[in-house]
């Protein structure tokens, strides 16, 4: 219990809304003797009027009761900036999958399902406190910068990789360089950036969605931005179709154009289109990372992207192609796809069911999960090749992991080429 109580440099007040009072007495009687305060409500409405008045550092409630379920009340809980971002844990007596990916919509940081044993509750709610004080103490004021560089990932045709290499890469950046980092889910609809990175959903684009291009400003944009707990900021896709048609292009453009001298790098997931929210993230774009994988649809797709790029304005020179082996078997030669294209493929990825997948179910990236493997260092060796100038030309003064890997690497391979 000591563990539990030394990260309490003050005393955390908890509000617990369940509508059987057997588990008041449970809760409480586990964390009043850790010095936390505990508060209670019966139903969801009277605690609404409970946080209102009490203040909490933290919400669990129930799922199921009367008037409002559990995700309604974190729904509207995350509607008041007081409660947009402090922890909420949901507690249900239900295991299922969509229970839980439910509660992740809503917005709660976590679920969990009833009966719980009291020591994993304690050490959740330590989890949580401790990670929301320290993105609450990093949120200082940013420092402008230099115009960032933006990264957007694109194809035409979904399920060859996009959202995974986007998440990817700008994790490897933000690890390269620990700079500045913002990944932008730019996929309206059931965009998958914020669950591979397993961040709640308590703001996303839907958040700007009534406010007009002149109504937005740096301080509106910094809650919609999450903090991963790497250091990553993201801005997740809306939670539901409907949201997406409210949010406006020319909204997502003043957000972007407000956000960009707060970062060094920006890295876009993109939908399998020209949209017009498509176009915008490919026209800010200094390099677009065009995915594909070794089967015809996908060639066909990407030729077409390529075909249609100039015409939009968009340099070559611009383009990356990456391969994406996503299935077992050989598929087409990188020669005979390069030749359809008349580019070069940058990097090959190689079929890894067992990493990408996992990385999702995980909603833990591969260069974190999997930091020694081989799909690994082609992501770091990619974000590297695709990183500043002028940060590959200065070595870093404290050099990451990630930087003394990628620098290893390039050292070993500039020896073999003499
Ligand atoms: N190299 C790979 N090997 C095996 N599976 C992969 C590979 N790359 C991606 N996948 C899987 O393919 C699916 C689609 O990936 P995703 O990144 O969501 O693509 P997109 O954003 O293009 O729709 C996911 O289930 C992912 O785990
Ligand atoms: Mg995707």
């Amino acid at each position: 219990m000591e563990g539990a109580r030394s990260y309490m440099s003050k005393t955390y007040r908890i509000l617990v809304i369940d509508d059987e009072p057997i588990y008041h007495k449970m809760i409480s009687h586990a964390l009043q003797p850790l010095g936390y305060e505990v508060e209670f409500a019966l139903n969801a409405e009277s605690g609404y009027l409970t946080a209102q008045s009490t203040n909490p550092d933290l919400i669990i409630t129930d799922v199921i009761m009367e008037e409002m379920t559990g995700y309604e009340l974190t729904q509207k809980l995350r509607r008041d900036s007081r409660f947009a971002q402090i922890p909420i844990i949901i507690l249900t007596s239900q295991t299922e999958l969509a229970d839980k990916l439910k509660a992740f919509e809503a917005g709660a940081d976590d679920y969990i399902s009833k009966p719980f044993a009291p020591p994993e509750l304690i050490a959740r709610i330590g989890v949580l406190l401790r990670r929301y004080e320290a993105v609450a103490k990093a949120a200082v004021p940013p420092v402008k910068l230099e115009e960032p560089r933006i990264i957007t990932v694109h194809s035409l045709r979904g399920g060859v990789g996009c959202s995974s290499i986007a998440v990817n890469l700008a994790s490897a950046i933000w690890e390269l360089w620990q700079k500045p980092t913002l990944l932008i889910d730019s996929v309206l609809t059931a965009g998958q950036v914020a669950l591979m990175l397993n961040i709640s959903l308590k703001r996303t684009w839907g958040d700007i969605a009534n406010y007009k291009p002149e109504e937005i400003d740096y301080d509106l944009l910094d809650t919609v931005i999450s903090k991963h707990k790497s250091g990553l900021h993201v801005i997740a896709g809306p939670t539901t179709p409907a949201v997406a048609e409210m949010i406006s292009v020319p909204s997502m453009k003043t957000a972007i154009d407000i956000l960009r001298p707060y970062y060094e790098y920006i890295i876009i997931d993109t939908q399998h289109d020209f949209s017009e929210v498509t176009i915008l993230m490919l026209d800010i774009a200094d390099v677009i990372i065009q995915v594909m994988a070794p089967e015809m649809a996908s060639i066909r797709a990407a030729v077409a992207a390529i075909d249609t790029y100039p015409q939009l304005g968009y340099d070559t020179d611009k383009v990356n192609l990456v391969l994406n082996r996503l299935f077992d078997q050989p598929g087409l030669e990188q020669q005979q796809i390069e030749k359809a294209l008349s580019l070069p493929i940058k990097m090959v990825f190689p079929y890894a069911p067992d990493l990408f997948i996992r990385a999702i179910n995980l909603g833990e990236p591969i260069i974190y999960d999997n930091p020694k493997s081989y799909v690994t260092s082609l992501l770091e060796n990619l974000a590297y090749n695709i990183s500043k100038k002028v940060h590959k030309t200065t070595p870093p003064t404290n050099p990451t992991p990630t930087w003394q890997r990628v620098n290893k690497r390039l050292t070993q391979k500039r020896r073999l080429m003499g």
